[in-house]
Order: structure tokens, then C-alpha cells, then sequence
């Protein structure tokens, strides 16, 4: 009498790796972490609460982390200046704490991290708090010792994530940030007129990733089946197309071990085009022109440049967007949204192109080498 069990494949709940399955959770992932955060057409977060003082007091913000959780930062950086008025800087945790920063009472430092434990990030939080800054931690793991040393914290509701390369967890951080963005621009009296709009977008969102899941995770897994040998592939963005282009190439990086380097599409003429030859395959992230004509234009010559000199060009670009089509190898279509909410949608794809690449390849996209999901020692 034998029962094969395998543990590992039950909890994976029919996918074929960790990573996929938290790639497809994201609609979820997304929901959980706006639910009982809005109410009416206002953001409103609950544990914020009492802290309206503070977001008022404050004349500079801080957003430190470490590997992915910095680039939902940089995301985090766009929303917080649009929506409170308040400047922003990102800055690698590991590199914040070994200078001299100014800081002080008037400075919140936010720290992000799926885990709660990344050693870099807590020490950076400990050496904001010591020298007198506030400090508030956006985390997906309930207790984890970084939002136990900070005065605040946003939990993302994610649910666990397994594995290495975050998924779900980096759309969540990304959707706390716009809460946050939107509660201190509220706090702050900072908001336009067109703020409602925004609250209904953020609630669209886990129907707009479903969607792109549903309408372009073939399509998109074919292209990297074509691809398996391609030996490097750049990312260009702008704007907050930019900290998805590196985030596009940090997924490829760490899952299916090729060269990849994302660019803001503006510092193409000052190095970047130089690496462009004959079939060099470039994802391209091209904001709405609707929220910019200027932006959209700017990146629609990006590609002109690059398909000029052979590059192959996949673009990433809203439904209906017919500017991209001549100049397009591929292209892969997210929904409408708001100028902020275009991340959590356009990288998706990227999520998925670097996971089937590495599938193609025969490699492990949850136990990637050399790895670790949480990097708990200096
Ligand atoms: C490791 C993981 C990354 C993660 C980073 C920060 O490098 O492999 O996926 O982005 O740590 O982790 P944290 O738990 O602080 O978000």
C-alpha cells in the first residue's frame, strides 16, 4: 500500500512552481491590501490614524529598502511628491546607513520589505529612529522585527510568499504606497480635484490584473519560448515606467540568469543606445498618452531610435495605443488606468516573460542559485 504525498507540490495548489502561483494571485494580493482602507471616495488607513500630526509636521520623506522592495519605492517616491506635496528620496538601506544623512524630527523614514527581517533595512530603520527621524515600515509579515522597530506600520496583505523573486509581494507594496500617498495627501490637504478618480482606479486594480493575466500570459510566454537563447535584454521606462524597467530586468536576472539591465528611457543617448545591435531584444514601457502627450511622445521616439539601429522591440503600451505599431516587434496590451496605477499592471508581464524564459531554459524559478529570500545577515 503506497500514497505518494508530495508537500511541497500539494501547497503549490496545481502550479507548477511557487512562483506562478504568486504571480497569479496578485488580483488578490492587490484587494487585500486596499480592503477596509477606503472609505467613500477617500483613502483612509486605519492604523494611520492619530498620526495626522506627524504627516502634517513633516518636510521630507525617506523611502529605504532593499532589491525589489526599492523599486516599489522609487514607484512609492512618484505618488507620495504627486498626491502630499511632500519631497521624497529613495535610498538603498544599505547605502543610507553607512553615510551621514541629514535627518531629524521632521523627516519620516519608510522602510519596505516583504520580509520584516532584511538586515540591511532594519539597521537602516534603528539609525533613522536613533537619530531622531520618525519612522513608519510597510511589510508583508505580521510581528517581523522591522515593523516592531518603527513607530507605524502598513502591512501589505499578500498572504506568504515562498518564492525567491517577489511577485505578488512587490504589486502589494506598491498598492500601499498609493494608499499612503493618498492618505497623507488627504492628511495634508494636498489633493486635486481628480483624487476621487484615483480611489476608483485603485479599486479597479485587481480586475485590471486579472485581466492582463488572463489576456496576455500565453502570448507572453510564447515570446520567451522564442527567446530561450537570447543572451541579454535591456528595459527602458519613464516616469514610473522607469522603477518597472528595473524591476523587468531584476526578475530576469534573478530567475533565469541572463543579462538584463533596465534604463530610464531618457539616458538612452548617454550610454544605453550604444549597446543596441542588430536583434538586441529591448522591452519598452510606454506611458499613456492620455495622462501625457509629452511623456508618450518622448518614449515613442525612445523606440524610434533603438528600432532604427535593429533593436527588437517589445512594447508594453495601454489598449489602443496605435502610436507604438509601427515600430513595434510585439506588443503586449495592459488596460486604461491612472498615470500611477500603470506599474502594478505593466509589470506583470514582465513577471511572467522572466519566469517562462527560465522555465524554457530548464531552470528552478523558485530556488534560484546563490539566492536567498531573505537576506538576514550583513
Ligand atoms: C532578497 C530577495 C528579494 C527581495 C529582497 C528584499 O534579495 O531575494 O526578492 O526583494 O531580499 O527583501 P525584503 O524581505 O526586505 O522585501
Amino acid at each position: 500500500f503506497d500514497v505518494s504525498w508530495d508537500a511541497a507540490a500539494a501547497e503549490k495548489g496545481g502550479w507548477p512552481s511557487f512562483m506562478a502561483k504568486e504571480v497569479a494571485e496578485q488580483p488578490d494580493a492587490v484587494a487585500n491590501t486596499i480592503r477596509g482602507r477606503v472609505q467613500g471616495d477617500q483613502v483612509v488607513i486605519p492604523e494611520l490614524d492619530g498620526l495626522d500630526e506627524l504627516f502634517i509636521g513633516i518636510d521630507r520623506v525617506i523611502i529605504t529598502a532593499c532589491g525589489t522592495a526599492s523599486y516599489a519605492a522609487l514607484v512609492g517616491k512618484y505618488a507620495i511628491e504627486q498626491w502630499a506635496r511632500v519631497p521624497v528620496d529613495v535610498e538603498l538601506a544599505h547605502e543610507f546607513r553607512y553615510r551621514d544623512p541629514v535627518i531629524g524630527d521632521k523627516t519620516l523614514v519608510i522602510s519596505i520589505s516583504q520580509s520584516g527581517e532584511t538586515m540591511d533595512t532594519l539597521m537602516a530603520v534603528k539609525y533613522a529612529r536613533e537619530r531622531g527621524a520618525r519612522t513608519l515600515s510597510v511589510c508583508n509579515t505580521q510581528g517581523a522585527t522591522i515593523p516592531r522597530e518603527s513607530d507605524a506600520v502598513v502591512y501589505t496583505h499578500a498572504g506568504p510568499e515562498v518564492a525567491v523573486a517577489s511577485t505578488k509581494a512587490f504589486s502589494a507594496q506598491i498598492t500601499a504606497l498609493l494608499l499612503l500617498g493618498l492618505h497623507m495627501g488627504r492628511v495634508r490637504g494636498s489633493l486635486s480635484d481628480s483624487a476621487a478618480s484615483d480611489v476608483a482606479e485603485l479599486q479597479a486594480l485587481p480586475e485590471k490584473i486579472a485581466q492582463v493575466l488572463a489576456e496576455e500570459q500565453e502570448h507572453v510566454a510564447q515570446l520567451a519560448g522564442w527567446m530561450a537563447d537570447t543572451r541579454s535584454v535591456l528595459f527602458l521606462g519613464r516616469h514610473v515606467g522607469y522603477p518597472i524597467a528595473l524591476e523587468g530586468a531584476l526578475k530576469l536576472k534573478e530567475i533565469s540568469y541572463i543579462h538584463a539591465e533596465g534604463f530610464a528611457a531618457g539616458e538612452l543617448k548617454h550610454g544605453p543606445i550604444a549597446l543596441i545591435e542588430p536583434g538586441q531584444p529591448v522591452f519598452v514601457i510606454v506611458p499613456s498618452p492620455r495622462h501625457s502627450a509629452l511623456v508618450h511622445s518622448k518614449v515613442v521616439s525612445n523606440i524610434q531610435e533603438i528600432r532604427a539601429r535593429g533593436a527588437r522591440v517589445i512594447v508594453i503600451a495601454e489598449e489602443g495605443d496605435a502610436a507604438v505599431l509601427p515600430f513595434a516587434d510585439e506588443v503586449i496590451r495592459i488596460p486604461l488606468t491612472g498615470a500611477m496605477f500603470e506599474p502594478v499592471l505593466a509589470v506583470v508581464p514582465l513577471q511572467i516573460f522572466a519566469m517562462a524564459l527560465a522555465t524554457a531554459k530548464g531552470l528552478d524559478v523558485d530556488q534560484p542559485r546563490n539566492l536567498a529570500k531573505s537576506v538576514t545577515v550583513e
